[in-house]
């Protein structure tokens, strides 16, 4: 299953690209806060655009979407089946609703990373120019731990590696707009795995999907997670 930010937009996250022109990439150049290019470019922009998602995050909570996926990666264990939830969201809300398995290919808002010595740690504050890194001491080193346009998203190895192994591939809350993501239902495809959409409205590659249920998440979630629990 890959999520996306519609899974959390009832949280109060915002999304990135919805089709009424709401989402944050209409407020913000993605250029601007969101490569590599731009963070020695101009620093204290990039953070203040991700203090306040992370500010904003702190305060959010998880929605019936998150719990569903909770009651489903549940279920599936104790019949010895496994849920493998990757999700493109940098936030936590999976974890906090009590997924115990996440795979947050596009980084963790809550966690910084130094770009002098690689360490990865949990950050809840503000970040700025004035930190200091905890485990090498340099000052100005850190940054978001999430992957910007141009970077290379996480743990690719072992999200094929789930994909080769399912028997149902799901994609929700996603608009299927941002590569490798975007991909992975024709690559279930070629693999023979069924392959489902939910979302609000259809995503830029809708026409994919054997099956496409339409609302939101708070809803067409619990109820798709239902209809799973029931049928097996
Ligand atoms: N329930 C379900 N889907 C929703 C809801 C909702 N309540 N609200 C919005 N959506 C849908 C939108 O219709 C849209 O198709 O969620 C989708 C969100 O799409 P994007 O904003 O493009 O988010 P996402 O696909 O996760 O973006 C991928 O782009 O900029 C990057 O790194 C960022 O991880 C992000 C990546």
């Amino acid at each position: 299953m890959v999520a996306g930010a519609g899974v959390s937009a009832e949280s109060g996250l915002g999304t990135f690209r919805d089709k009424n022109g709401s989402g944050i990439w209409a407020r913000f150049d993605p250029m601007k806060p969101a490569t590599p290019e731009a963070f020695p470019r101009d620093p204290v922009e990039v953070h203040a655009f991700y203090n306040a998602r992370r500010r904003n995050l702190i305060t959010a909570a998880p929605n019936a979407a998150h719990f569903a996926l909770v009651r489903l990666e549940t279920a599936l264990a104790k019949r010895r089946d496994e849920l493998t939830l990757v999700t493109q969201n940098i936030d936590d809300l999976h974890e906090r609703a009590g997924s115990r398995q996440v795979m947050h290919m596009h980084g963790e808002l809550l966690k910084a990373s130094c770009v002098a010595c690689e360490t990865i740690q949990p950050w809840r504050e503000d970040l700025g120019l004035r930190d200091r890194c905890p485990a090498c001491g340099g000052i100005g080193v850190l940054r978001p731990r999430v992957v910007w346009f141009g970077e290379m998203p996480l743990a690719m190895d072992e999200i094929y590696a789930a994909l080769r192994k399912a028997d149902l591939f799901v994609a929700i809350g996603t608009s299927g707009s941002v590569y490798p993501a975007a991909g992975f239902v024709s690559e279930a495809r070629v693999l023979g795995i069924r392959t489902r959409e939910i979302n609000l409205e259809p995503s830029d590659n809708a026409n994919q999907f054997d099956h496409r249920c339409y609302g939101p998440a708070s809803e067409a979630v619990p109820a798709w997670v239902d209809e799973v629990l029931a049928s097996t």
